[in-house]
């Protein structure tokens, strides 16, 4: 079987982000340029700051990508790109740049979906994992609970009905203080904490069994946080950010687990920025070692966003057949 070496760029939020990947699970070289400093004074990412430093870096961190791995823009077989859901024009740059190079060197282009992508981390470092399997991606901005059924072919058996789960991590962590990016912070403040310290609501929403939602929680720690205010009582961050993300990790493991139970798969692999959560590890390790399921997650660099995934999932569609025309366009809500 003959080699497939793929460019895989990503650029849907705040990542510059180029990488150069083997037959789809060797990474070769994997470049990312957060912008993470520039969006911390302004709490969060803001679009437009994405768009132009985007502009500035993509060229760059193709280039390096490049180098680190040893090869070049000759060497590789596809141009793998996110073309949504993200910011749209955040993911226009990234598109452009694939679609230029494409252009001039007439290297195929294959236009790949963000969650796909997340999934598709796990196979970076798992190299026997192959579907089926279900799959839990919580992101910034998506909270989808999957069944992986085939590469590429996926059914989605729950979603965010509000908030995704980053998100309520981003919002919680701003409302006690502790500033953008939320998740990581939290879970480090957290585990001076004591979980069961104040108990937060665990949503369920009705009629659909596998749905999140996560803006009740959100606002029942804002509560909290105001009735402190007005009884002059102290308010303790630790126990605040581990009492919220035990409620946040309790719900996510349950629907996971529920689902593998019914559904009868035994691989269960998690995606995404907030599956580099330690806390959401350390108790899906323990539920599936209770009920024999084996357990993938990507490491932290692989969950967060990068082009590398992008690269695994590019190389599944590249092997379909799957090819993108030079019309490729941004497509900011993209579905699963
Ligand atoms: O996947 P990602 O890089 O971007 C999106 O596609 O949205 O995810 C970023 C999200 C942010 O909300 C961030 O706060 C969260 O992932 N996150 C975490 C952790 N590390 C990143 N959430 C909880 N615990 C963490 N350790
Ligand atoms: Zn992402």
């Amino acid at each position: 079987e003959k080699d497939v070496t793929i460019l895989a760029i990503e650029s849907s939020c705040d990542e510059t982000a180029a990488a150069v990947v083997r037959n789809g699970r060797e990474v070769l070289s994997n470049v990312i340029y957060s912008q993470i400093a520039l969006h911390t004074v302004y709490g969060g990412v803001v679009p437009e700051i994405a768009s132009r430093k985007h502009i500035e870096k993509v060229i760059q961190v193709i280039d390096q990508a490049l180098v680190d791995a040893n090869m070049k823009l000759q060497d590789m077989d596809a141009i793998a790109v996110t073309y949504g859901p993200g910011l749209v024009g955040a993911l226009l740059v990234g598109v452009s740049a694939a679609k230029s190079i494409s252009f001039a060197t007439g290297i195929p282009l294959v236009g790949v979906h963000h969650i796909e992508g997340h999934i598709s981390a796990n196979y970076i470092e798992n190299k026997e994992l192959e579907p089926p399997f279900v799959c839990l991606v919580v992101s910034g901005g998506h909270s989808h609970l999957v069944v992986v059924k085939d590469y590429g072919e996926y059914e989605i058996l729950g979603r965010t009905r509000d908030d995704a789960a980053g998100e309520a991590f981003d919002k919680v962590a701003r409302a006690i203080g502790l500033g953008y990016p939320g998740g990581p912070k939290i879970d480090k403040v957290a585990k001076q904490g004591n979980p069961e310290a104040i108990h937060f609501p665990r949503a369920k929403v009705a009629q659909a069994e596998y749905d999140f939602s996560f803006s009740g929680l959100k606002s029942a720690v804002l509560n909290y946080l105001n009735s402190c205010e007005m009884k002059g009582e102290t308010v303790d961050q630790a126990d605040v950010a581990a009492s919220f993300q035990k409620a946040v990790v309790d719900v996510l493991v349950d629907h996971s687990m529920e689902a593998l139970r019914k559904c009868g798969y035994k691989k269960f692999a998690i995606a995404g920025g907030v599956a580099s959560n330690s806390a959401l590890r350390a108790a899906f390790e323990e539920a599936c070692t209770k009920e024999n399921i084996e357990f993938y997650h990507p490491s932290p660099i692989y969950c967060t966003d990068n082009a590398a995934m992008i690269g695994a999932a590019g190389y599944y569609e590249f092997l379909k057949g799957v090819r993108s025309g030079y019309d490729l366009n941004a497509v900011p809500g993209l579905k699963l």
